[in-house]
Order: C-alpha cells, then structure tokens, then sequence
C-alpha cells in the first residue's frame, strides 16, 4: 500500500454502529474481492471489497472479517479470518499482514490463519440464528461475475440451511453514506492530489497534445503522491468526444480551437475524488464556448446550494432540471415551444444534459447512499452539471466534491481546484 497508515479508530467506530444495528444472536460476514485472473498465471491488480475495508481496514486478498456481539465467548466478538503468512512464506510471496500488523490495522485482536475456518465458524454456528449476508444492492450495480463473498454464502448455506438470512447492505449503505471527519480527510487528501494533477496539465495542453499524454501526466502526479492511481477509468475527451458520456479511449490528438473535457480524478487510500474540468486546446475559450461554461458554472453554484440537510435527491435533480432549462433557454438551445411540449418524463433540457448531477461519494466513486432518505450532515455528493452540443463540436461538465454542512453551504473539497474561465486561461498562458 502507498497511503499512510489510517487512524484504526475509524474502523473501531464503524464496527461499533453496524454491531448496533444487528438482531439478536447473529453473526455477519464480510469477504474481501477475489484477484480477477487474466490468463496464464498473471491476474488483475488486487482492489479491496470496499466493505470490508469500511469494517477492518484490511487491504488484503484471501481475508474474512466477522461479527458477532452476543459470542459469549468474547474473543468471536471480531474475528479476522487471513491468508497464513510466516517468515519463509513471507520470502516467497511477499508481505502480508501477521496478526500482531493486522490487530494494529484493525484493532481487532482474534486473528486467525483461513485454515482454520471451518473449525471456528462451526463453533460459532452453533452458537447464532441469523447470518447477514452482504449482497450488492447498490442502484447502478450491474456485476456479472461470481464474488468471493457470493461463494462463501453458497457454501455456508448449503452446510447450515436452517439458519435465518438477513441482510447487511441496507446498514451499509446508511451508515457508509454518512462520513466520519477522518473519512472526509482521506476524500480532501484524494481532492488535494487530484489537483495537483489539474495544474500540471495545464501549462501543458497544447494543439497536438494527445488525450493520452494527459493521461500520463496526471498518472506521473497521482502515483507521485501516494495515490495507487484514479479513482475512476479517466476520461480524457477532445472535441466531440466530450459529447461520449463514457469516452474512455483517450488516443485522440487535441487541436487548436477544441475543448478538453477532463473527468479524472486519483484516489487515496481506496477513497475517491471525482473531478471534471473542460479546458481549451489553445489556451483561451471562443465567445461562445464561454458563455456555454459560464451556464454550467452558474448551474454548478446554485445546485450546490441545494446541498443541505433535509434535501430530497430526486427533488433536487427536478430543481436542478428547471436551473439547466432557464440556462438553455438563454444559449437559445432551448426555445419556449421546446418546454410547452416537452414530455414530463424526459424533459426538452435532456437533450444537452442527460445524466443525473450529483452522487454520493467515498470509498466508491458512485458510494452507498439511501436516495430516498432526506441528505444529512456530512454526507459527501458530487456536483456535475454538464452541457453537450455536438453540433457544435464541443461539451462541458463541470465536476467538484462537496461535504453536507448542519447549517449554511456545502464545503467544497476542491475549492482550490481553479475553476472560473479566466483563471483557467491565465494559468494555461502563464
Ligand atoms: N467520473 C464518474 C462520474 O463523474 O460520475
Ligand atoms: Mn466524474
Ligand atoms: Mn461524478
């Protein structure tokens, strides 16, 4: 792991508030990802299950956490489940946690070797009702393959097919939308390095830049800084690419007159930053692509407003539609008629701005949040309005991360991050 070691209190607490939310005599079980293979004997690159991570701060393949608050036996209160690891195993396959690393990590202090699993929890089945299980119910979840976790569900409920079943994810999802302060300094150090990355591409886009040098260069930054790289599959979109909502291949040249929409932001320690700036190739916006950006921009300001405690999601994306129209209007996008006819289920400003304006943020780049429930206090949201005119060869997003404050505004994690036209050309120039 590049990051700092984490605070363990953060996972100290985080336990704590799910244990709280449990039925009586049951256990839940937390499973990290599984390496994704490639072929022959080389895999993907190792991700956390961000769930287990919120949990234990385990960063490791091959680990189960488990919880159990009426173990009698209190040392199954919290019980780490890891890949055995020794000095001549350590030679062969690298570092992986001992249990005296992983107790610091997690403060968790019953730690035992996977070998050992069938044995313990046999003991501890015995001993509870109800198992949660921890399945992804997230609203823009598509996942098509078999998950460590859904394999251990199979397995533990083909050997114990009495057992209740509850469910995990909707107390993660409240709790995981809600930040703790040393969260929020985790999101601000992924915002920090994220701009670090926006002022090196700067002073160097250039016509005849390819979107990919971009991309090299904020990689160079982000790794520089402790970061395991972005959050996110960056995307890096000249021209009419920009108007590609999932434009990803990056290989295009940028030239002279065009726009550069960049969505790109790192992550730290499995947090996420999420950031869109669109920049001119040339160093300065035409007359018109400005007055489009300032449209977004105004739209970005007062949507954040609406940031507050009490706030409906999908009242405020109404709000924000009506924001976006009155803005269409004046770029003569839109005309009156437009709206008179438009159809209440997707209405005429979705023609230049068609995807939602905020998200929670955290440990996932699109985090766990109950939509539904009115927003709180410390919850973290995107804000990223967009405009894309393809018959004009060009889109705006414009992307920055928010905390929900008790009273007043939002604070902005990417404040810093330059965003008005003027300073944008200022420093491309300087
Ligand atoms: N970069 C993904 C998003 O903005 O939601
Ligand atoms: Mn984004
Ligand atoms: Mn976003």
């Amino acid at each position: 792991m590049k990051y700092h070691p984490i605070d363990n209190t953060l996972f100290i607490k985080n336990r704590k508030k799910f244990m709280a939310q449990m039925k009586p005599k049951s256990i839940a079980v937390f499973n990290s990802n599984d390496i994704y293979p490639i072929s022959a004997d080389s895999g993907m690159p190792f991700q956390q299950h961000r769930d287990i991570f919120y949990l234990s701060g385990i960063d490791q393949e091959e680990s189960m956490l488990l919880l159990f608050p009426d173990a009698h036996k209190e040392k199954h209160r919290e019980v780490l489940f890891l890949k055995e690891t020794n000095e001549h195993i350590a030679v062969w396959e690298g570092a992986k946690l001992n249990k005296e690393e992983a107790f610091r990590v997690s403060g968790i202090k019953t730690v035992y070797w996977l070998q050992d699993l069938e044995k313990v929890f046999y003991e501890i089945m015995a001993d509870c009702d109800t198992v949660y299980v921890n399945t992804n119910e997230h609203y823009r979840a598509k996942v098509e393959t078999q998950t460590r976790e859904d394999r251990f569900t199979l397995w533990w409920k083909s050997k114990y097919p009495a057992h209740s079943v509850a469910k995990s994810n909707p107390i993660l999802q409240r709790l995981r939308s809600v930040k703790d302060p040393i969260e929020i300094d985790l999101i601000q150090t992924a915002c920090n390095i994220t701009e670090k990355g926006f002022r090196r591409v700067l002073p160097f886009l250039k016509p005849g830049v390819w979107e990919y040098n971009l991309e090299a260069e904020l990689l160079h930054e982000f790794i520089n800084n402790r970061s395991r790289g972005f959050a996110y599959t960056p995307i890096i979109a000249s021209g009419n690419n920009a108007n590609i909502l999932h434009y990803t291949e990056n290989n295009q040249q940028c030239k002279e007159g065009e726009l550069v929409l960049l969505d790109t932001a790192a992550e730290y320690a499995n947090y996420s930053s999420d950031l869109t700036r669109t920049i001119p190739v040339s160093g300065r916006f035409t007359q018109r692509q400005k007055e489009v950006y300032q449209a977004v921009l105004a739209v970005k300001k007062e949507a954040t407003a609406m940031l507050v405690p009490g706030t409906i999601w999908e009242d405020y994306h109404v709000e924000v539609g009506k924001l976006m129209t009155s803005q269409l209007l004046a770029l003569k996008l839109l005309d009156k008629a437009d709206i008179q006819n438009e159809n209440p289920e997707w209405p005429a400003y979705k023609q230049y701005f068609m995807h939602g304006t905020s998200h929670h943020i955290g440990l996932d780049t699109h985090d766990y949040g109950l939509l539904a429930e009115p927003m709180q206090a410390n919850m973290v949201f995107t804000v990223e309005p967009g405009i894309y005119i393809p018959e004009e060869g060009f889109g705006i997003r414009l992307e920055d991360d928010v905390v929900i404050q008790e009273k007043g505004n939002p604070i902005n994690l990417m404040k810093n991050i330059p965003i008005e036209a003027e300073e944008i050309e200022e420093l491309m120039n300087a």
